[in-house]
């Protein structure tokens, strides 16, 4: 049985002082919860001051985005060693938005997941199709390019060390969730994709969250899809009570 992971991704939000609030708030609701893993992704700027925060708390940390290389002139950069020197675990790579506003490609993607890896930093790693795609009847081979391209190389040990979020871009910030069908339909055809390269053990092992729209009244029909095992949350991350929420209607959903 794989534990559900739910991740607010704050994206562009919060000064250093919001995010501390709202992250006090949050431990103070949810450091005990030990059923599901629960993180927060700042932007850079506040991972420093969460990590005192989160000091003994079950509530994890993640950046957004990370660059490959250790160190050097990359002007406005940040690596992994930084990020994990922040006091982060984790990191988000590949997201539809850095994919779509910053060329982020599957490519770049693969060598963020390694430089991530190599600093015991977990990988949430974003894959999804746009509108278009989908409307066109090619969300099945999107995906399974991003996928190929993203994993590319990566052996099973490795796979097992990250976390895989299935965004279609349509569903992002607009209110529109897919269905409970047509994310377990994806999220099957990623477990697939992972048995076909990795085997069965390995490709049950990882967890894939569903993100787009997720809020406190869809969490749980979402959840209960098998092969759902948890959300990358944006919007409704911003805000203690409704993330709170997120991670309460989680709980104790049967598959
Ligand atoms: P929303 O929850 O605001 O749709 O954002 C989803 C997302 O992009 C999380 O990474």
């Amino acid at each position: 049985m794989r534990k559900s992971i739910i991740a607010g991704n704050w994206k562009l939000n919060k000064t250093c002082k919001e995010a501390v609030e709202l992250v006090t708030e949050l431990n103070r609701d949810l450091s005990e919860t030990t059923d599901v893993d629960v993180v927060v992704c700042p932007p850079f700027t506040a991972l420093r001051d969460i990590s005192d925060v989160l000091v003994d708390s079950k509530i994890g940390l993640g950046a957004q985005n990370l660059y490959w290389e250790d160190s050097g002139a990359f002007t406005g950069e940040i690596s992994a060693p930084m990020i994990k020197d922040a006091g982060a675990q984790y990191v988000i790579i590949g997201h539809s938005e850095r994919r779509q506003f910053f060329g982020e490609t599957d490519e770049t993607v693969n060598k963020k997941i390694r430089a991530a890896l190599a600093h015991d930093l977990t990988p949430i790693v974003c894959v999804g199709e746009m509108l278009e795609d989908r409307e066109a009847g090619k969300t099945e081979d999107v995906i399974k390019t991003q996928f190929s391209g993203s994993f590319a190389g990566l052996s099973a040990e490795e796979m097992e060390k990250l976390v895989i979020a299935y965004e279609p871009v349509w569903a992002i910030g607009t209110g529109k969730t897919a269905t409970k069908e047509q994310a377990q339909e994806v999220h099957q055809l990623i477990r697939q994709l992972l048995t076909a390269a990795h085997g069965e053990s390995t490709a049950e092992s990882i967890r894939i969250q569903y993100g787009g729209s997720v809020k406190p009244d869809n969490i749980a029909e979402l959840i209960a899809q098998p092969d759902i095992d948890g959300a990358l949350v944006g919007g409704a991350s911003l805000k203690a009570d409704s993330f709170t929420q997120i991670v309460k209607n989680s709980l104790g959903v049967a598959k």
